[in-house]
């Protein structure tokens, strides 16, 4: 079993295809060859193609490119992050950048991608989706994703518009004909479907609890499985009736906003989980805690194995005294199966050892929580008869692999409380 996830497992921080590993042509359960990437034709409007600057195309799709470079009318923050030990410096944005920019537009200047690339990949290039080329909508029931390919020049442009606007054909697609554009257009529906998302959220087959799967989630457990029609567009991007382009002659059409929160926003992280707290039984310290994704389309945390949420529990007594705390961590694997500490061993012989070093090094923990799953969790502080009060709250952490006593990328989505009444005599 292990094995097989040493073969597999390999490439990504962000994941496992693989796909370059020496050791996977070899490996007899290589995974069949996903379908190549088509030829690309240069865009006669746009030369520059992916690179071209998304300010550029912003000139005249103003409102959408204020949504897309200042994240206007999202509350998106981007703390400074840490690495691992606390003498370590702090990574922050660098001056000039937006704090509140959506995450696609910072994809070139977020210095946690390049610095992971540099310090855990080895400047192994991982620029196929934070620097893609133009690509092909992925099939529905593709088993596997594709990866685009990656763009070589001008990097520090990260995910521009063109990133996603542009076919390997060299036109604009968008989800209406748009006849009065400069340039040309293809009407594509499916762009207003989660196909449109797949190519770079996802990577690889689809396993339960292991990170880079949200697309796979989205599909097999949410959509496959009947719980909501709602495409990724409907919850990330939210539309308002309005020009795309403000000084042309233009229908008024429903548009799409541009601002793609996660988990850099309180509103978008405390939409997406809820939690029970009972006592099931009258006078006993035994509390179950059910944790409930009520509001994403896939597994909550979803995409990169750094994420986590924490449930925090502890009981206090009549005077808030602490008197006994627990603590659930729940996670994206790095692999295709549980982060282990018995592992540590066999990571030092992995091409990619500190990435899966630092996620094995934490051990064992909860798997995310599934769309719809509501995971019950139990526990019986060791408390004496009496009166208390069992104080919950949720936790959102951008990277658990830094040193725990730094919170800065840390926050708080939510609180609960329940009264215990303990009479374990009787
Ligand atoms: C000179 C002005 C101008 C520039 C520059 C420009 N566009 Fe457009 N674009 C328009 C106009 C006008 C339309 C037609 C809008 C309509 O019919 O509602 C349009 C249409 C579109 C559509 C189709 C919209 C739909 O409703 O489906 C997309 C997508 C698009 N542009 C993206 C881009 C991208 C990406 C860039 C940069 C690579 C860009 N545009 C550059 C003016 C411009
Ligand atoms: C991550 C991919 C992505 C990026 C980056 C992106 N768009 Fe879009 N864009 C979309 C999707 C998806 C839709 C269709 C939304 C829907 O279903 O309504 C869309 C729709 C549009 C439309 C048509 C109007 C509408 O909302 O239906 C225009 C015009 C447009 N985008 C322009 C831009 C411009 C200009 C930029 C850069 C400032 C940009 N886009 C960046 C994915 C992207
Ligand atoms: C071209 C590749 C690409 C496509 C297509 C794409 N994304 Fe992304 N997306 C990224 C990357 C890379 C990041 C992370 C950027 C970073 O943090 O540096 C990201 C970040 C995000 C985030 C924010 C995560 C955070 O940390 O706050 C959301 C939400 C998101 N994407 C949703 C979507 C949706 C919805 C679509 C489809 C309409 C889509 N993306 C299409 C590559 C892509
Ligand atoms: C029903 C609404 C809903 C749908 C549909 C949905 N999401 Fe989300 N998404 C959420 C919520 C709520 C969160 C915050 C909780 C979390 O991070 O899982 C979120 C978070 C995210 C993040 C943030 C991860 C991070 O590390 O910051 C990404 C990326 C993302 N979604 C992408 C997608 C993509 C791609 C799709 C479609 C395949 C999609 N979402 C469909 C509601 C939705
Ligand atoms: C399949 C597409 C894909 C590939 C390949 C990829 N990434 Fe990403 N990356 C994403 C997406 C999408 C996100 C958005 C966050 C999420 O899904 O949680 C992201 C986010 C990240 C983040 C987290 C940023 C944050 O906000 O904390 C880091 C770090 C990162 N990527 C590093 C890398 C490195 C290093 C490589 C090469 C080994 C790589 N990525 C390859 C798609 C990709």
């Amino acid at each position: 079993m292990y094995r097989f996830a040493l073969a597999g497992a390999a490439v990504g921080l962000l994941l496992v295809s693989a796909s370059r590993s020496p050791a996977q042509g070899t490996h007899p359960t290589a995974p069949p060859a996903v379908p190549a990437a088509p030829a690309i034709t240069p865009s006669k409007d746009f030369p520059r193609g992916t690179a071209t600057p998304a300010a550029e195309c912003g000139a005249c799709h103003r409102a959408i490119y204020r949504e897309y470079a200042d994240g206007f009318g999202s509350d998106m923050r981007y703390p400074g992050e840490k690495l691992r030990v606390k003498t370590d410096k702090i990574l922050e944005m660098p001056a000039g950048t937006s704090v509140a920019a959506s995450a696609h537009a910072v994809a070139g200047t977020d210095p946690w991608p390049i610095h992971a690339r540099e310090a855990e990949e080895e400047n192994k290039k991982c620029n196929v989706c934070h620097f893609p080329q133009p690509f092909a909508i992925p099939e529905h029931t593709a088993v596997e994703i594709a990866k685009p390919p990656p763009r070589a020049e001008a990097q520090e442009e990260g995910i521009t518009c063109a990133s996603c606007h542009l076919t390997p054909e060299g036109k604009i697609r968008g989800p209406h004909a748009a006849p009065n554009a400069p340039h040309e257009t293809v009407a594509d529906e499916r762009m207003s479907s989660s196909e449109m998302c797949a190519y770079c959220h996802a990577m690889g087959k689809r396993v339960p609890g292991k990170q880079t799967q949200t697309y796979l989630e989205w599909r097999d457990d949410f959509a496959g499985a009947g719980l909501g029609r709602q495409q990724c567009q409907d919850c990330h991007m939210p539309r308002t009736q309005r020009k795309t382009a403000e000084d042309f002659d233009v229908p008024v059409r429903a548009v799409a906003r541009h601002l793609w929160t996660g988990g850099h926003s309180g509103q978008r992280l405390g939409s997406a989980l809820s939690l029970v707290m009972l006592q099931p039984q009258r006078n006993s310290a035994a509390i179950e805690l059910h944790l409930i994704n009520v509001g994403a389309g896939h597994s909550v945390p979803t995409g990169s194995n750094r994420r986590a949420i924490y449930l925090q529990t502890r009981v206090v007594d009549r005077k808030g005294k602490g008197l006994a705390t627990r603590e659930w961590m729940f996670a994206p694997w790095y692999g295709p199966r549980p982060d282990d500490r018995a592992f540590l061993k066999e990571d030092e012989k992995r091409p990619d050892h500190v990435s899966a070093t630092q996620a094995d090094e934490q051990g064992p923990h909860e798997a995310p929580i599934r769309a719809g799953e509501e995971r019950v969790l139990t526990w019986q502080p060791e408390v004496r008869d009496g009166n208390y009060t069992v104080e919950a709250s949720l936790i959102y952490d951008l990277n658990r692999y830094n040193d725990r006593s730094f919170k800065g990328d840390q926050r708080e989505i939510s609180r609960f409380t329940l009264p215990l009444s303990v009479k374990a005599s009787r």
